[in-house]
């Protein structure tokens, strides 16, 4: 069964520069998805336009309630850290005191209860990522769209959230689209790879991740990834 399907996307910001040309692909539940490719190619404006953000675009989407966490951090500076994790659940007026209990489980899973009650001013671009991340989380939807979750983290700390995201995506049986500019965190967290290698974007290059896969197949699957980036790769229209 499918958790997404785009069919025939069309979209350009103005007139001059298609971003998106035709480009259909699905999700199935439970998969979980990486997006590559170069900077300024469209990735996240795929996920603006799958959550509505962006709304001139042709063609169909069909999917339910999506939770998304754009690149850019988007706290609100007047509201606490909590009320910020929050205010999903207040927009969607759903029982706040269960998604309180929620939020501070995370927060505490994630070694910042200790900030619940500062200010977005008060933590480092990592932590707010961070805190973004628990909001993306903690409700309920199935789809998670996560747009380059843990680019501003040192690397014990990326590491450690990934293994902690991949438990907590089984655990809560969550689907995912991941956009990262690494390729071995996209092998890592993904069990398919899709590829952005021409501009306008008409199809994705895809990739599977066989389950386990060893150093070997992982490098030369980087190697092809890279390559597929580029735009070096002869291939097929699929
Ligand atoms: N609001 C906007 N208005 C006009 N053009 C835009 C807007 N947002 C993005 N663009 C342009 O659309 C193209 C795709 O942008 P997008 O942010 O989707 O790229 P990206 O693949 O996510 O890049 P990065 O890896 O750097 O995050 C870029 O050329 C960008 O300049
Ligand atoms: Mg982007």
């Amino acid at each position: 069964m499918n958790i997404l399907e785009a069919k025939n996307i069309t979209f350009s910001y103005d007139d001059d520069s298609i971003i998106l040309k035709n480009l259909s692909f699905h999700i199935k539940k439970g998969e979980l998805i990486s997006i590559v490719g170069g900077s300024g190619c469209g990735k996240s404006t795929i996920l603006k336009i799958l959550t509505g953000i962006e709304k001139n675009s042709q063609g169909n989407i069909n999917t339910n309630d999506l939770s998304y966490m754009p690149q850019s951090d988007t706290l609100l500076p007047w509201r606490n850290i909590l009320d910020n994790i929050l205010l999903p659940a207040e927009i969607k007026k759903e029982n706040l005191k269960k998604a309180k209990e929620k939020a501070i489980t995370y927060l505490k899973r994630l070694e910042l209860f200790d900030y619940a009650y500062n200010f977005p001013k008060d933590l480092s671009g990592g932590m707010k990522q961070r805190i973004c991340f628990i909001r993306a989380l903690i409700n309920d939807n199935e789809l998670l769209l996560l747009d380059e979750p843990f680019s501003a983290l040192d690397s014990i700390t990326r590491e450690d959230l990934q293994k902690w995201l991949l438990k907590n995506l089984s655990l809560l049986k969550k689907s995912m689209i991941f956009i990262t500019h690494d390729i071995d965190e996209a092998i890592f967290l993904s069990n398919r790879i899709l590829v952005c290698s021409e501009k306008p974007i008409s199809f994705f290059k895809e990739f599977n991740i066989p389950p386990n896969i060893n150093s070997e197949q992982k490098l030369q699957l980087k190697k092809e990834i890279l390559k597929a980036i580029k735009g070096e790769a002869s291939y097929e229209k699929n």
